[in-house]
């Protein structure tokens, strides 16, 4: 007999790769870039620098840094037919799904989508996460009635994003937080959308393949839609006098906090200790301070109750609320940013691959034989019903 207990359920503890992109230290609270701790890299390296050292295992030195910077920024702009596809979804799609479809549709666009070279592999990372933020911003602005607008050559990785959205020279502030929150989210070694991702690269699918099951993954509640999930919640609860009440109540249902628990991060998640200051200065500097100030007592009432920690998710939420991003927006400028961590995983995979293909432990019955359609005798409780 087996024993149930010991059976990793969600496959946690699970070793299912090696890597040498990232590591999580779920008990010191560290995560670390190709050997940098991520709390030394935000704040201090780009984007695009960290774009390098994940795809290459170094950060750049300057030259490298200009080549990759000019490659990214030459590749933002969609094609017009990809533009055509983004106006065809109806205003009320949620932008994960469009993004999903859009990505799906990019490597019919891209000449070199069947080359599997590293090389040729490199490009498409190059443009899957140049095009990303084209993507979302294109959608948010068809969605409210504008035009796209075309993307500029002269702004970094994230200034130019938020210019995409709106149409307006980002300030300074935007622009940082923005670079900062890319950053934090850029990498974090097998979470669940990066495992889709290897998964899929390991049959050899080609990496649009990969990274659109991994963008389909980051949607889930449990995964990337957290963060949109975290203000919602926040904006229901309304008020401070009613934060207690409502954790309360959450607890007596067994309903989970969006934006806490981590599989891994058993304390602290130093993403989240890097958002929260993030928001701390936000608030304070836009004078906005109540959906923080609640989001703070919550924190301090699921520490003391439940010994659980904030994730990245809780303050990214603040953040992304600060700069005035709609709430479902936040789950894909996830993406904007993991892409970074999905395409180096798929290129590590396809450099040492083998198939991913675990078993399943069996639990169904055994020795059953046919009966013909006329003998069998069902439950017609379960008869299927058109929603
Ligand atoms: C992230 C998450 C999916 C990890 O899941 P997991 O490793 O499978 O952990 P579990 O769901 O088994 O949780 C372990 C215990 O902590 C509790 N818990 C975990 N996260 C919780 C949360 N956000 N709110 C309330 N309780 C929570 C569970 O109820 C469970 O308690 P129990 O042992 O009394 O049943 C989970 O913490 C969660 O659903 N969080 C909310 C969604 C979220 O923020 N996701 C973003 C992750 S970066």
């Amino acid at each position: 007999m087996t024993d149930d207990k010991k059976k990793p359920s969600g496959l946690e503890g699970v070793v299912a790769a090696s890597s040498a992109i990232c590591t999580v230290e779920g008990e010191t609270g560290k995560l670390l870039y190709y050997g940098y701790d991520v709390r030394d890299l935000a704040g201090r390296a780009s984007f695009e620098e960290i774009v390098h050292l994940l795809w290459y295992g170094e950060l750049p030195t300057r030259r490298q840094l200009a080549a990759l910077s000019e490659g990214l920024a030459m590749s933002r702009a969609l094609p017009d037919e990809v533009i055509a596809i983004i106006r065809a979804f109806p205003e009320y799609s949620q932008p994960m799904e469009v993004l999903r479809t859009v990505v799906s549709s990019l490597s019919a666009f891209d000449r070199n989508a069947c080359y599997y070279s590293h090389h040729a592999n490199m490009c498409k990372a190059v443009r899957l996460t140049a095009q990303i933020p084209t993507v979302v911003a294109a959608f948010q602005r068809i969605r409210n009635g504008k035009d796209p607008v075309q993307p500029r050559n002269d702004l970094g990785h994230a200034a130019n994003f938020i210019y995409m959205m709106d149409g307006q020279d980002p300030s300074e502030v935007a622009s940082k937080a923005m670079d900062t929150a890319l950053v934090l989210h850029a990498e974090h070694e097998l979470n669940a959308s990066t495992f889709a991702a290897r998964v899929s690269a390991a049959t050899l699918a080609d990496m649009y393949s990969a990274i659109t099951s991994a963008i389909g993954t980051l949607s889930g509640p449990l995964h990337g839609g957290a963060n949109e999930q975290a203000l919602e919640m926040l904006l229901e609860i309304g008020g401070k006098d009613k934060v207690e009440d409502y954790v309360h109540a959450a607890f007596a249902e067994k309903k989970k906090i969006p934006g806490f628990g981590h599989r891994v991060y058993r304390n602290e998640d130093p993403r989240a200790t890097f958002m929260h200051q993030m928001a701390k200065e936000l608030s304070q500097s836009t004078g906005n301070t109540k959906i923080f100030e609640m989001t703070e007592m919550i924190e301090q009432l699921m520490l003391k109750e439940k010994n659980i920690h904030a994730n990245v998710d809780l303050y990214s939420a603040n953040v992304y609320y600060l700069l005035g991003i709609p709430p479902d927006l936040f789950t894909p400028i996830f993406a904007v940013s993991r892409i970074a961590g999905w395409t180096a995983h798929v290129m590590e995979q396809y450099n040492n691959n083998r198939l991913i293909r675990p078993r399943a432990e069996y639990i169904g019955p055994w020795d059953r034989h046919f009966v013909p359609i006329e003998e069998r005798v069902g439950d017609e409780a379960q008869v299927f019903e058109m929603m």
